[in-house]
C-alpha cells in the first residue's frame, strides 16, 4: 500500500512566460481528449507555440510582456 499522499495543483504564472502547473491534474484537449502530463506542464499564455497547449519557448523570440 502506497503512503503517498495526494498532491496539491501548483500553478505558476511565469514572468513573460508560460503558466507552470505542476501537482495533481489531468490536461484536455478541446476536444475533451486527455493530453497524457507527467505531473508538471508549462502551458502557452502568449499564443504563438507551435506545441499548444504547450510552451516551446517562441515567447521569448516574439518578446512576449504579460
Ligand atoms: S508562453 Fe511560451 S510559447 Fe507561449
Amino acid at each position: 500500500m502506497s503512503t503517498e499522499q495526494p498532491q496539491d495543483t501548483k500553478i505558476t504564472v511565469l514572468k513573460n512566460g508560460p503558466l507552470y502547473v505542476e501537482g495533481n491534474f489531468v490536461l484536455f484537449d478541446a476536444d475533451g481528449q486527455e493530453i497524457p502530463v507527467s505531473g508538471k506542464a508549462a502551458l502557452c499564455r502568449c499564443g504563438v507555440s507551435n506545441k499548444k497547449p504547450f510552451c516551446d519557448g517562441t515567447h521569448a523570440k516574439v518578446d512576449f510582456k504579460a
